[in-house]
């Protein structure tokens, strides 16, 4: 037997997780049965434990009152593998992701993995909750930064420190690995804050930081030497920057590829509601979708079209990291210069429920990871 955290009713994580025993899984053909080393949290959980019905159908979850075990990101050891499993063995130490729609997520002590999902070997060194905390964040930064952002993993040596990017929520999980990610690609980073957060940023690399409680976000990122960014980063949310996409993003002639503003959470402010490309689909945020297929239109409306400037505006997406087993092979070459994960706190796995407080408070600085087993 083992045993897993999980949820039945709507509500806060912190207050609805119980722990249950259960059997260990057996893997079907294309699946491997991991060993849960950690497990990272991360704001969904919460997010898809407080959407209504029709949204967890729509994002293919099961009704609420099914039994739901939360979490994404893992490390661990594989136990056994499926019988048409060629590319991984008992005993291989990997960590990755489960997009965890269905409730057999990895907060637990051995969770069933679709061999095709993304995750890899650990690279050596590499210690458990660091590698847990990685993925989801990772993904997400490097999906806004170079795919969408165009941006290249390892620049050209002419182009370092050329180019610029404004990551809006520097201490965060996501913010946080943005920096670093940006760093190891060459840019320069401006970054936004609370004022205790300042040196934590700057020792990740931020080159310029803005104290969002303090100062004007837009004025100073408008003003900062960087300006204009081939990137604008959200990870925070909100329309405070929107006005002024125009100024705030590159518009380069040599590189018109470049230039973008990338939310990860959209126009919605509160922690609680799901984010990202979900709300382009949502009544509820029509002028956030319209901004998107304008920014598209960015790309395929000649420059001479009459009234193009009408139709078209700067490129705008609102996304959803975009994983995959080759993304999470790159993780080790990050890792030379990022050099540490930022970890928030490590929770034992008995209290699964005190990770999720910390998360929910909105304050964490860094990864919130719980140790599921030694
Ligand atoms: N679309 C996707 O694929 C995707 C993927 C990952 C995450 N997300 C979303 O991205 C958001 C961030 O996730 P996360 O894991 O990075 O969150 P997190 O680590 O829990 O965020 C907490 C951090 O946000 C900072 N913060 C709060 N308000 C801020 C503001 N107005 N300006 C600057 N910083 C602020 C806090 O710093 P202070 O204490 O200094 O305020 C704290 O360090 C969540 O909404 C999440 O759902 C989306």
């Amino acid at each position: 037997m083992s045993t897993a955290w999980q949820y039945t009713t709507r509500g806060r994580l912190s207050t609805t997780i119980k722990q249950v025993s259960k059997p260990i899984p057996n893997p079907k053909a294309d699946e491997v049965v991991v060993k849960v080393k950690a497990a990272a949290l991360n704001p969904v959980e919460n997010q898809i434990a407080q959407s209504p019905d029709v949204l967890l159908n729509f994002m293919g979850a099961p009704p609420m009152g099914t039994p739901f075990v939360p979490c994404w990101d893992f490390s661990g050891i594989i136990h056994s593998v499926g019988a048409g499993v060629k590319d991984h063995s008992a005993g291989d130490e990997v960590f990755g992701m489960i997009p965890n729609m269905t409730g057999n997520g990895s907060l637990q002590e051995y969770v069933a993995v679709s061999a095709a999902a993304p995750f890899v070997k650990k690279p050596e060194g590499l210690s458990w909750t660091d590698a847990a905390a990685l993925p989801l964040a990772y993904g997400t930064v490097y999906t806004a930064l170079i795919n969408y952002g165009r941006l290249a993993f390892n620049p050209h040596p002419a182009d370092v420190g050329r180019r610029s990017v404004l990551i809006l929520g520097g201490s965060s999980g996501t913010g946080s690995m943005g920096i670093q990610l940006a760093k190891k690609m060459g840019l320069k980073v401006v970054t936004t804050c609370s004022g205790k957060n300042t040196d934590f940023v700057k020792k990740l690399g931020a080159d310029e930081v803005i104290d969002y409680t303090q100062e004007h976000v837009a004025q100073r990122a408008l003003h900062s030497q960087y300006a204009p960014y081939a990137v604008v980063l959200d990870c925070v949310g909100g329309t405070d920057l929107i006005p002024h996409l125009d100024h705030l993003i590159l518009n380069d002639p040599v590189a018109p590829q470049l230039g973008i503003y990338v939310t990860i959470v959209g126009d919605k402010t509160g922690r609680d509601a799901m984010g990202g490309a979900i709300t382009n689909q949502q009544y509820y945020y029509p002028s956030q979708a319209i901004r998107q297929l304008r920014g598209r239109l960015n790309d395929y409306l000649p420059s001479w079209l009459p009234g193009r400037s009408a139709l078209a505006s700067r490129r705008y997406a609102c996304i959803m990291l975009s994983p995959s087993k080759a993304m999470f092979e790159t993780i080790a070459e990050f890792m030379k210069t990022a050099k540490e994960v930022q970890i928030d706190s490590v929770h034992a796995y008995k209290d699964a429920p005190a990770a999720f407080t910390r998360i929910e408070s909105g304050r964490a600085r860094g990864k919130v990871v719980v140790e599921v087993s030694k």
